[in-house]
């Protein structure tokens, strides 16, 4: 078994997931979002890359069943139903939505690597049930850091860091990459402390600036989402029982 760590999507083609398990973290906000609306029972999240084409396919949904969520600049979008709060996402408001979501970095990279086998969601909120899961599937696994506008993050690197390493501990013999192994350095540095760590990146900074701290403190709580969620068909829901959908099934 093999771990590498894409630093940012942006560095490879989207051919590059072709046939393989690719595991997507957004953690200030987009894949800590789209836990908390799993957990609250959202039906399903179709992640989309632009907002003409979250907007279009809006459209064709009836009777309030679909929310229009996500962000600009960290703020909602005019005329959307919801921003990218995970605090916003209550049960009340969002319990048997279908939600299509559309954020800067986190919907793209999700997207992005719809070619792969299996795509799958982390943050820091399911990581322990993530890292036992991956272990079960017995494949290389391609991790994303999905960055800030193209370029790389800490915060997203770090959790990839923190995954690499709760699966080492499980399993002793898996290779590395060069990029695997520089996470989890960078997780050693700075993961000890992981709500500080997001106050000072740079993701983190802005989103202060705007008034979610919350967020951070949600995005950085360790283990509270235990779910599994995989992006299959174009959609996003959760794992039900250890059944491992493929596109292969
Ligand atoms: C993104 O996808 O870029 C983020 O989730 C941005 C944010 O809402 O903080």
């Amino acid at each position: 078994m093999k771990i590498n760590v894409l630093l940012s999507p942006n560095n490879v083609d989207d051919l590059y997931f072709t046939g393989k398990t690719t595991v997507v973290i957004d953690v200030l906000r987009a894949t800590s979002v789209i836990l908390k609306a799993l957990e609250n029972g959202a039906k399903e999240i179709i992640p989309v890359g632009s907002i003409d084409f979250a907007m279009k396919i809006s459209v064709n949904s009836h009777g309030g069943h679909t929310l229009l969520c996500g962000e600009r600049n960290t703020k909602i979008i005019e005329g959307f139903d919801l921003g990218n709060s995970p605090l916003e996402y209550t049960e009340e408001k969002i319990s048997g939505k279908s939600i299509i979501l559309f954020t800067t970095n986190g919907s793209k990279a999700i997207v992005k690597a719809k070619y792969s086998d299996k795509v799958i969601i982390a943050s820091f909120n399911n990581l322990s049930k993530m890292a036992e899961h991956l272990i079960k599937l017995e494949t290389d696994i391609e991790i994303i850091s999905s960055g800030t506008n193209g370029i790389f993050c800490l915060e997203d690197t770090i959790c990839a860091g923190a995954l690499v390493k709760k699966m080492t501990k499980i399993k002793s013999d898996i290779e590395l990459t060069d990029a695997a192994n520089a996470s989890l350095v960078l997780n050693e540095k700075y993961g000890s402390n992981i709500k500080m760590m997001m106050q000072n990146c740079q993701h983190g900074k802005l989103l202060l600036e705007n008034g979610f701290d919350d967020d951070i403190e949600f995005c950085s709580t360790i283990d509270n989402i235990p779910l599994i969620p995989y992006f299959i068909g174009g959609e996003i829901k959760l794992l039900v029982e250890e059944s491992t959908p493929s596109k292969e099934a």
